[in-house]
């Protein structure tokens, strides 16, 4: 099924919010993060963290619907440093419509608004522990480079020409 996509708005934040809680909790969950060792992991963040997020890092986002439910959130923001890259963020899809293509659809979605903005690639940060992630976006087309951070804050930096 094909989802369609709305801009995030006032009214949808708290939705937006829950999906994005209920998506990342069992990822935290297996992976050994917490309140305590990691506080600003979507899992965990409240409406007025994320919209502080969202102001911080000028994320855009979008919420998608099946027709009848939200099923998912994606988002993107310009690179600071290479100004032809958009990073691709808060990628989530609710864990009981996962493993339908909706992920791929998503990230389709953004990797498409990148592009009418004239961006040439698209980057992200995978936790490098999470392996069924990890292949996921190497089944997008994306393709690792290295590593930042430590603990359960090591990421590995990802990317795709747009
Ligand atoms: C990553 C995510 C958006 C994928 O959504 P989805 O709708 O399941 O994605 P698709 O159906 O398009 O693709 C599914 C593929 O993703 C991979 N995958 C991703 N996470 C997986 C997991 N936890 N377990 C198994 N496979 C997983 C598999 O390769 C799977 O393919 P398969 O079903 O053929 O085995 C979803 O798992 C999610 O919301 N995860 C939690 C939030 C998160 O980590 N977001 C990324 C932040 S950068």
């Amino acid at each position: 099924m094909n989802l369609a996509a709305e801009p995030l708005k006032t009214e949808t934040l708290m939705a937006a919010v829950d999906v994005l809680q209920r998506s990342f909790r069992p990822v935290a969950e297996r992976l050994g993060i917490t309140p305590e060792n990691y506080p600003t992991h979507p899992a965990f963040q409240e409406a007025r963290q994320f919209v502080h997020y969202l102001n911080r890092e000028s994320v855009i986002v979008y919420l998608f619907a099946d027709g009848v439910n939200l099923v998912g959130v994606g988002g993107w923001s310009m690179a600071r440093k290479d100004l032809g890259s958009a990073w691709l963020k808060r990628i989530a899809v609710v864990p009981e419509q996962q493993r339908r293509g909706y992920g791929a659809q998503i990230v389709q979605y953004v990797e498409e608004r990148m592009r009418e903005h004239g961006f040439t690639k698209s980057v992200l940060l995978c936790s490098s522990a999470d392996a069924p992630l990890l292949r996921f976006y190497e089944a997008q087309g994306y393709t690792p480079s290295s590593t930042t951070g430590a603990g359960v804050k090591r990421y590995t930096r990802m990317g795709k020409a747009l």
